[in-house]
């Protein structure tokens, strides 16, 4: 029996953003979609039962949660992350970008200053600037291969008033599993200027073989204490069109704070397909979820191994976790703004482009790599193709 993860699924015309979204926007078939972060996969078996058995069901109405739900999360953070919750500390909201706007509006006020280390995932600079607040940025340096955080410039910002910071960990696009020196480094900080940490760990379960993802919250009480956690089985599971999110905050005022904003807004309830389909997951996804792991680590290895055959213009830098890669295009010699059009137009390839992630994105693709490995190899094609 061949791998699931080599089968071939037609995505187009199920309203999926990353394939049928690619035609709206540019008019064009059978360009190859590496951009918004999904993956081409099933679910697990057991969460594709369980929700097609809820929908024959024909019932739809208001949701609560299965009563041990609380502890398959739990056994989850453990078993997978080593760190141990309290049934209280956990709640919802309908995605983890509405979980920071919600965390924003609930402990900030307008003018305040939210730390952000790009090149970040477009939505953090936007969820701030949209919402009023003002956006200061850390930029990662790139030092010995790979990206690290300049503590130097960050205590800077903390001197000079931010009192909060959107951190992303793992790291979306640079792929990096942030380490326990690192994250010690960081709680010093955070500590020394009783900074509030939003810690977007939507990526924490992949993570690929040799590194741990270690929730910064579960590095000190005193970090826990100044830690939203927000985490979500949408990018694990591969079920973001199912809008649920995990929302981990031990200290119980800013916890209060977070989840009276959540009943303003009426926000307090769950999608029905998005809780039966997390709570299959997290209770039988956990082998499924190794062995994804492997094929992405191998999925990375292909494109680290092959690119350089191609072309020495473009430079992987070297994920430790997530589905995404970030290429270095700077090689190629075009501006930054026409990159993106130009793997469009001349291979037929969606990136996203890495201006879109901060200026210190410029020059720079985000791959993704969550697809059948046939589906790398004929964008590599393609690629070579377009570079001869
Ligand atoms: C770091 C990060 N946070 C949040 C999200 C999206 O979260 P949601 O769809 O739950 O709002 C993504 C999706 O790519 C992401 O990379």
């Amino acid at each position: 029996m061949g791998c699931q993860f080599d089968q071939f699924i037609d995505r187009r015309n199920t309203q999926s953003q990353k394939w049928d979204g690619v035609l709206e926007m540019f008019g064009e078939e059978n360009l190859i979609p590496m951009w918004i972060a999904d993956m081409d996969f099933r679910p697990p078996q057991e969460v594709v039962e369980a929700v097609t058995k809820r929908a024959a069901h024909g019932i739809y109405g208001y949701v609560c949660r299965p009563k041990d739900y609380v502890d398959v999360i739990r056994k989850w953070l453990r078993e997978r992350h080593g760190w141990e919750i309290e049934p209280e500390w956990l709640t919802h909201s309908p995605g983890v970008v509405p979980g920071l706007a919600l965390a924003i509006w609930s402990l900030t006020e307008p003018g305040d200053k939210i730390v952000i280390q790009p090149p970040v995932y477009p939505p953090f600079a936007r969820v701030i600037t949209i919402n009023d607040r003002e956006k200061v940025e850390n930029p990662l340096i790139f030092k010995d291969g790979r990206f690290t955080m300049d503590f130097e410039d960050l205590e800077k910002h903390f001197q000079a008033g931010a009192k909060v910071l959107m951190l992303c960990s793992p790291h979306n696009p640079v792929g990096r599993v942030w380490d326990e020196g690192e994250l010690k480094q960081l709680q010093d900080l955070v500590v020394k200027y009783d900074v509030t940490v939003l810690s977007d760990e939507i990526w924490a379960d992949l993570v690929l073989p040799g590194f741990r993802h270690r929730p910064v919250a579960s590095i000190s009480e005193e970090m826990s204490q100044r830690t939203l956690t927000f985490m979500a089985p949408s990018k694990t599971f591969n079920i973001a069109g199912l809008y649920i999110s995990n929302i981990i905050i031990p200290n119980a005022e800013l916890r209060e704070k977070f989840c009276g904003q959540l009943q303003r807004l009426n926000l307090t309830h769950i999608n029905l397909f998005g809780m039966v389909a997390s709570d299959a997951a997290y209770r039988c996804g956990a082998d499924w979820l190794d062995q994804l792991l492997d094929y992405l680590t191998d999925n990375v290895e292909y494109v680290c191994q092959e690119l350089p055959r191609i072309t020495d213009k473009i430079k992987v830098v070297r994920s430790e976790g997530t589905y995404v890669l970030w290429l270095d295009c700077r090689g190629l010699g075009l501006p930054a703004e026409e990159l993106n059009q130009f793997f469009i137009d001349e291979a037929g390839i969606v990136f996203n482009d890495g201006l879109a992630f901060g200026e210190s994105g410029r020059g720079y693709q985000r791959m993704n790599i969550g697809c059948p490995r046939s589906i790398i190899k004929e964008a590599l094609t393609r690629l070579a193709k377009a570079l001869k």
